[in-house]
């Protein structure tokens, strides 16, 4: 017997970072975490699941055998299983791309394990009763494959990591937010400006582990914490200015916890640097609202209220683009959901 099913899952932005776990193999973060979904760059996963006790993989990435992503993905079988009946009796085969350009730099992981999980848990439940809610047992599994894809399955903002301001919230699976949203946080636009699209140098797994000894941890994982509960409310009563500070301080934190981690490194670049410098300055002399957000890499994210996407375009092609590789950026809306594309 033979199923097959296809999703596709955007890839998404922290707002507050998640970096540090308190558990590694098992992946629970050492502090909760928010991100938007970014739905105009999403993988496309397809997985068809036969009956069968060995373990088998075929992986494809974008229609070649792709045997250096195998490892992984078997990993995230392996991790997954023990909660699975249904993985422990099938073996799979996985199709997957991506709609942005591969060697960008932007983190695939969070897309393609969140398209993977929907895929499977979707399967699952043709095979055995759901014990938890679709998309959070969806969200379970893409977690043990990237911590930060388990947020990638909501359209809503999502929150990853117990946090007792969000009732529902869990360090097993993120959950929506479903409070209130004001209109001036709503409907933003992300355009990720490629700065460097080599490998990283340090890999997220190897980042995250250098939280464990790391002296500046404990007071950093209570500042997200904190972070968390004012988002929530800078979010509810809309307020733009408080919004933006806290977002591109939590960028700088993460990429301060990097410098600071013995050994210390930063993935920040020269280019990173000053597209910082020419966001500050043209939001001081423009007033207009627009933000930077940072991952574990050189790229800058630039995010804006919709209602501005004439002048932040402006903006990036007269004074950023210069500073992007190849002329590069990739924009997004936020906030899209995950689709079922096929059974
Ligand atoms: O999901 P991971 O293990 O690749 O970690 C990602 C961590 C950051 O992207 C830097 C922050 C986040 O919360 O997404």
């Amino acid at each position: 017997m033979e199923k097959k099913v296809t999703y596709r899952c955007p890839s998404n932005i922290a707002l507050v970072k998640y970096w540090g776990k308190k558990e590694e193999g098992v992946q629970i973060p050492a502090n909760a975490s928010i991100s938007w979904s970014l739905s105009d760059l999403f993988a496309e996963t397809t997985v068809v699941a036969r009956e069968s006790n060995d373990t088998n993989l075929i992986f494809n990435y974008d229609g070649q055998p792709k045997p250096s992503f195998e490892p992984k993905i078997k990993d995230f079988l392996n991790r997954i299983a023990p909660y699975s009946e249904f993985v422990t009796k099938h073996t799979f085969e996985v199709n997957t791309i991506n709609n942005f350009p591969h060697g960008t730099g932007i983190a695939s992981s969070a897309a393609g394990f969140g398209a993977l999980a929907l895929c499977i848990t979707d399967l699952e439940r043709m095979f055995q009763p759901e014990t938890l809610e679709f998309y959070q047992r969806a969200s379970f599994f893409a977690r043990l494959g990237s911590g930060s894809a388990c947020r990638s399955v909501y359209a809503e903002p999502a929150i990853w990591g117990h946090h007792d301001v969000v009732g529902n919230s869990s360090d097993l699976y993120a959950v929506p937010y479903t409070g209130l949203v004001h209109s001036n946080l709503q409907g933003w636009k992300d355009c990720v400006l490629i700065v460097d699209d080599g490998e990283k140098k340090v890999s997220s797994t190897a980042g995250h582990s250098l939280l464990k000894n790391h002296p500046y941890a404990a007071s950093r994982f209570q500042q997200a914490q904190k972070n968390i509960e004012n988002i929530l409310q800078f979010m509810q009563h809309g307020n733009i200015s408080s919004f933006i500070e806290l977002v591109e301080s939590e960028a700088l934190q993460l990429h301060a916890m990097m410098m600071s981690s013995i050994p210390y490194f930063t993935l920040i670049r020269p280019g990173t640097l000053a597209i910082l410098e020419e966001i500050w300055t043209f939001r001081n002399e423009t007033k207009l609202p627009v933000a930077f957000t940072l991952d574990a890499g050189a790229n800058v994210h630039l995010l804006f209220p919709q209602s501005i996407e004439s002048e932040a375009m402006n903006f990036i092609n007269t004074k950023l683009l210069v500073y992007c590789k190849n002329g590069l950026y990739l924009c997004s809306s936020t906030g899209g959901s995950p689709t079922k594309i096929a059974e």
